[in-house]
C-alpha cells in the first residue's frame, strides 16, 4: 500500500454510515453492513471511502457534535468492528478516511460538562469564555436559520461560550496549549489503527482575533501546520484533506508549501456546475478554472457534486444565490442556511443525460472526484424531513423491505417513497442490471479516468469555442493530451474549431469508442444533447473502432 500521492488518483466514496448498511438487524448502519458492500465499492472503481463522523454523539449534528473521540458510537459497532473494516477494506487494496472534527465537541463532552459545572476545571480554558457577548462582532453565523448569535449564555458559570455552529457544539479553545495537545492525541490514536487519513472538519475557524472575521487567521496555519508535520513524521503516507468553505485564493492557503493539508475542497466549482447545467452556459465555469490558483505538485483538489450538507451557495454573489434558489429550491423547504438541501437526481430534473453530463465534468476537471453515497444510483431526497437529514436516507439496494438497507421495521430514518425515486424505481440491483444505467455510466467514467494519466493532473486549458454551450478544454501530462468537450444544453450542436496542435488525424472517444476525425487545423464533430467527448489521438490502427465523421 505504500504508493506517496495515491490521493491525487482515487476516487473517493463519502458515506454516511448510519443509512448505508444494516449488518445487525437494528435498523441503523453500521461497519457490519458496510463490510459486506466493500465488493460493490470495488466493483464501482472507489479507491477511498470517507466515513463520516462515527464516535459516540448526542447528535443534534448528526455525529458532528463529539461527545468521546477514543471510541465508537455503539450503534454503529465495537472497535473491533472498526478495525476489521479497515483490513477488509486494505485487503481490497481500498482506503479508508475518517471525519475529524477539530474545531468543537458536543456541550455532552465531558470536557465542556467539567468546564461548566466548575471555573477551576482543568478543562475550562479547554473552551473560549467571556463575560460579553460582543466580542468578534465581525464572524459570520453560518448555521443561520437556527443560530442568532456566536455567543450563547450558560446558566452554570454565567459567561457566555463561543460557537461558531449549533449552540450545542462550544468551540474548542486553541490557545490552550492542551487543547493543541489533546488533538495530536486523537490523532494518534485513530491512525494507531491503520486509517489511511482524515477529512478534516470546519478548520477556518480554530482561532479568534479581536478585529477580525476569525477565519483563516496566521495561528490557525500554524497549529494545522503542526499537525502535518506530526502526521508526516509518526504516519507518512497518510493524508489530511481540509473542509475550508473558502474563495481559491484563501482555500490553497490550507495546502501551504505542501506543509499543510494534502487535499483540500473545491468549494467554488460545484455550485457553478449547476450554474451551468441550468443556464446551458459555461461562462461561471471557466472564470473558476481561471481564477483557480496552482497548487503545490504533491497536492491535490477534491472535487464533488453534492455532499451531506446543502449544496452551499456561500461563493457566489447574492443575486446569482437568488437566481440558484429560484431555479433549483423553488420551495422554500428545499432551502437552508445559504444553501440547497437536495440530492443530485432530483436537482438536475432526475435527466439521466444530465446526470451523467454532470458527472463526465466532474471526473474529467483537475481533482480527485468525490461521490455521495446514493448519487452513483440516482437516489432522490425527503424535503420533508428536518435539517440535512432529507440527503441522508438509507441506500436503496434492492426492492426488498427497507430497500435491502436494513430487515428491521423500526429503522429511524425512513426510506424514500416518492413513487419517481422509491426502491422499486431507484436501486443498486436494478441499476447494475441495466446495462445503460446510471451506474454503468459512472462506473465507466471512472475506469477511464484512472487509465488516463492525462486527467489525473492539475493541468487544464480552456479552449476558446464562442458557443456558450460548448466547454471545451485541453488536458495534458508529459506525453498525452486529451481534449474534452461538453455539451452543456439539451440540442444538438455540430461544433468546429481551431486546434492548430493536432497530433493525430484521428482521435478516439474514451466515453462512446467512437473515433473523430481532424484536419491539421481543426476538430469537426457533432455534439448529442448533453453528450461529453473525452478525445485521445489514436496512435495505432486498433481494430473494432466504429468510424463516425472524417473529415
Ligand atoms: C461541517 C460539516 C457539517 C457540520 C459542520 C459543523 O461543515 O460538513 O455537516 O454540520 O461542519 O460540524
Amino acid at each position: 500500500m505504500q504508493q506517496p500521492n495515491w490521493y491525487k488518483n482515487s476516487v473517493f466514496y463519502e458515506i454516511y454510515l448510519r443509512s448505508y448498511m444494516d449488518g445487525n438487524n437494528d435498523g441503523v448502519g453500521d461497519f457490519i453492513g458496510l463490510t459486506k458492500r466493500l465488493g460493490y465499492l470495488k466493483r464501482l472503481g472507489v479507491d477511498c471511502i470517507w466515513l463520516l463522523p462515527i464516535y459516540p454523539s448526542p447528535r443534534l449534528d448528526d455525529g458532528y457534535d463529539i461527545a468521546d473521540y477514543y471510541s465508537i458510537d455503539p450503534d454503529y459497532g465495537s472497535l473491533n468492528d472498526f478495525k476489521k473494516l479497515v483490513k477488509e477494506v486494505h485487503k481490497r487494496n481500498m482506503r479508508v478516511v475518517i471525519d475529524l472534527v477539530v474545531n468543537h465537541t458536543s456541550d455532552q463532552h465531558p470536557w465542556f460538562q467539567s468546564a461548566r459545572s466548575d471555573p477551576n476545571s482543568p478543562y475550562y480554558n479547554y473552551y473560549v469564555w467571556s463575560d460579553s457577548d460582543q466580542r468578534y462582532q465581525d464572524a459570520r453565523i453560518i448555521f443561520l436559520d437556527s443560530e442568532k448569535s456566536n455567543w450563547t449564555w450558560d446558566e452554570k458559570t454565567q459567561k457566555y461560550y463561543w460557537h461558531r455552529f449549533y449552540s450545542s457544539q462550544p468551540d474548542l479553545n486553541y490557545e490552550n496549549p492542551a487543547v493543541r495537545e489533546e488533538m495530536l492525541n486523537i490523532i494518534r490514536f485513530w491512525l494507531d489503527l491503520g486509517i489511511d487519513g482524515f477529512r478534516v472538519d470546519a478548520v477556518p475557524y480554530l482561532f479568534q482575533k479581536d478585529g477580525t472575521d476569525c477565519e483563516n487567521l496566521p495561528e490557525t496555519h500554524e497549529f494545522l501546520k503542526k499537525i502535518r508535520e506530526f502526521v508526516d513524521n509518526n504516519f507518512p503516507g497518510r493524508i489530511l484533506i481540509c473542509e475550508a468553505n473558502q474563495r481559491p485564493k484563501d482555500v490553497v492557503k490550507y495546502l501551504g508549501r505542501e506543509d499543510e493539508f494534502h487535499m483540500a475542497f473545491h468549494f467554488p466549482m460545484m455550485p457553478r456546475i449547476f450554474q451551468a447545467l441550468r443556464s446551458c452556459d459555461k461562462t461561471h465555469v471557466e472564470e473558476t478554472i481561471k481564477q483557480t490558483p496552482t497548487i503545490p505538485a504533491s497536492c491535490q483538489w477534491g472535487t464533488f457534486l453534492r455532499n451531506h450538507d446543502e449544496l452551499t451557495l456561500e461563493m457566489v454573489t447574492n443575486e446569482e444565490r437568488e437566481w440558484l434558489w429560484r431555479e433549483y429550491a423553488p420551495d422554500p423547504k428545499m432551502r437552508l442556511n445559504l444553501g440547497i438541501r437536495r440530492r443530485l437526481a432530483p436537482l438536475l430534473d432526475n435527466n439521466q443525460g444530465k446526470i451523467e453530463l454532470a458527472y463526465s465534468l466532474l471526473f474529467s476537471l483537475p481533482g480527485s472526484p468525490f461521490i455521495y453515497y446514493g448519487d452513483e444510483i440516482g437516489m432522490g431526497d425527503n424535503i420533508s424531513l428536518p435539517d440535512r437529514d432529507g440527503v441522508r436516507t438509507p441506500m436503496q439496494w434492492d426492492t426488498t423491505l427497507n430497500a435491502g438497507f436494513t430487515k428491521t421495521n423500526q429503522n429511524n430514518n425512513p426510506v424514500i417513497s416518492d413513487p419517481e425515486f422509491a426502491p422499486a424505481m431507484v436501486n443498486v440491483q436494478k441499476n447494475i442490471n441495466e446495462r445503460h444505467s446510471l451506474w454503468h455510466k459512472v462506473k465507466r467514467l471512472i475506469k477511464i479516468r484512472k487509465k488516463e494519466p492525462a486527467l489525473q493532473t492539475n493541468e487544464i486549458t480552456l479552449l476558446n469555442i464562442e458557443d456558450k454551450r460548448v466547454l471545451a478544454f485541453i488536458r495534458t501530462n508529459a506525453c498525452e493530451r486529451l481534449i474534452i468537450i461538453h455539451n452543456l444544453s439539451n440540442s444538438r450542436i455540430d461544433f468546429n474549431f481551431d486546434y492548430p496542435a493536432a497530433e493525430a488525424k484521428t482521435y478516439i472517444d474514451l466515453i462512446s469508442q467512437i473515433e473523430i476525425g481532424m484536419t491539421i487545423a481543426s476538430v469537426k464533430g457533432t455534439l448529442e444533447p448533453y453528450q461529453s467527448l473525452w478525445l485521445k489521438p489514436k496512435k495505432r490502427n486498433i481494430l473494432g473502432y466504429k468510424k463516425l465523421s472524417i473529415i
